[in-house]
């Protein structure tokens, strides 16, 4: 019987509401499918802030290196500044992990509405493959006569060749094993004067390895405009940290609500755990009211699996939720509907069961 150890960090607001569903969901599968999964919960987060001057305990990252995947909800809350609490946790685990490439999928379910015009299921269904771990996040930079009127503020970007290299290379193997085999790159090369044109050229040299994969690239501006205006026309997408990041938000936004879009943090190796989280942030505005919709988490949870090996038990928590959304069974508000958090993650968890 396989078996699996996974570290569970519910973190702030609706992190600690969707998490439970998502498990409720991965127990499910598990059962169905003869696996163990052994769950280690983590209470860090901007509370443990609050008492212990520190998001996590000076050894967390090693404490978390023994597992095979990590599960989080959210991190940030009102009361902790968001670059304190995201520096404190999230980036930490995304880099000392290794996590360099963040996986995002995007696509129209049938039974939700797009908020654009005449699209189809089908329609949307593409990747984003974020470059997770350099670029523009990066705390190299700093402040200069602060507080006077000659303060100057610079924030470096560090785009490495062995960073790009691997997030294109992840990015491109991605495009080369989907039918449309079509890969979009974004930049800004037109602004951004050294990083932009470099980031470019990386593209253009793998590509030669890819006679297969159609490349095109556009400018981030024009890009987003794009994804608004033809979702249709994409299949892979890669991006630098800040690139990534925009258009994985937008993209899920175009299906309907960003609710539902998983996020992987992977290191492609498996020289340390993966981590699998929802898009979406702590949700202050709706934390505590039972109405955060579980699905982004529920499919994170089948990322999680399929990283781990079980395509069966990813392809069962999928169908699972494309049942769900397809008969109305259960939705939360924000896809239409009246449920709660738990009254949709039980719909989904008995579907799997059953
Ligand atoms: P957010 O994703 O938390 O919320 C944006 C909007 O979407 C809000 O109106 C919220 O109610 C709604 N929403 C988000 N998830 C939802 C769900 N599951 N069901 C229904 N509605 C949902 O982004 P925001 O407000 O920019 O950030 C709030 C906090 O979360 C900040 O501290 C931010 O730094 C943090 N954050 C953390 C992330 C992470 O842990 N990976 C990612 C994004 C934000
Ligand atoms: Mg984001």
């Amino acid at each position: 019987m396989s078996q699996f150890n996974i570290a569970v960090i519910p973190g702030d607001g609706i992190g600690t509401e969707v998490i439970p569903e998502g498990i409720k969901a991965l127990e499910a599968a598990a059962s169905k499918h003869g696996v163990e999964l052994n769950f280690t919960h983590f209470d860090w987060s901007c509370e443990t802030y609050h008492r212990t001057g520190r998001m996590m305990p000076a050894d967390g990252l090693e404490q978390l290196k023994q597992f095979d995947s990590i599960f989080l909800g959210a991190v940030g809350f009102p009361g902790v500044p968001d670059h304190i609490s995201l520096w404190g946790l999230l980036l930490p685990i995304r880099r000392a992990f290794n996590q360099y490439v963040n996986l995002r999928p995007v696509r129209l379910f049938e039974g939700l509405q797009s908020p654009l015009a005449n699209k189809q299921p089908g329609d949307i269904d593409f990747y984003v493959v974020r470059e997770n771990v350099e670029g523009e996040y990066s705390n190299i930079g700093g402040i200069q006569y602060e507080g006077t009127e000659d303060e100057v503020v610079s924030q470096q970007s560090i785009f490495t060749r062995k960073g790009t290299d691997r997030i294109l290379k992840y990015a491109f193997d991605l495009a080369q094993s989907r039918d449309k085999k079509h890969l979009s790159s974004a930049t800004k090369s037109n602004g951004l004067f050294h990083s932009m044109p470099y980031w470019d050229n990386r593209v253009e040299a793998m590509a030669e390895h890819y006679p297969d994969v159609r490349v095109d690239q556009f400018h981030i501006d024009i890009f987003t405009a794009n994804l608004v205006r033809m979702p249709e026309f994409y299949d892979v997408i890669v991006g630098s940290n800040l690139f990534g990041d925009i258009l994985s938000d937008l993209g899920p936004a175009c299906t309907g609500t960003i609710a539902i879009a998983p996020s992987a943090n992977i290191n492609p190796e498996k020289d340390f755990p993966s981590m699998f989280e929802p898009v979406h942030g702590s949700a202050p505005d709706i934390a505590g009211q039972n109405i955060a919709n579980p699905i982004g988490t529920v499919w994170a949870a089948a990322m999680m699996m399929q990283h781990l090996g079980r395509q069966d038990m990813h392809d069962t928590i999928m169908a699972a939720i494309e049942t769900v959304i397809r008969e109305q069974m259960a939705l939360t508000r924000d896809m239409g509907g009246t449920a709660s958090t738990q009254e949709l993650g039980q719909a989904i968890s008995d579907i799997i069961s059953a």
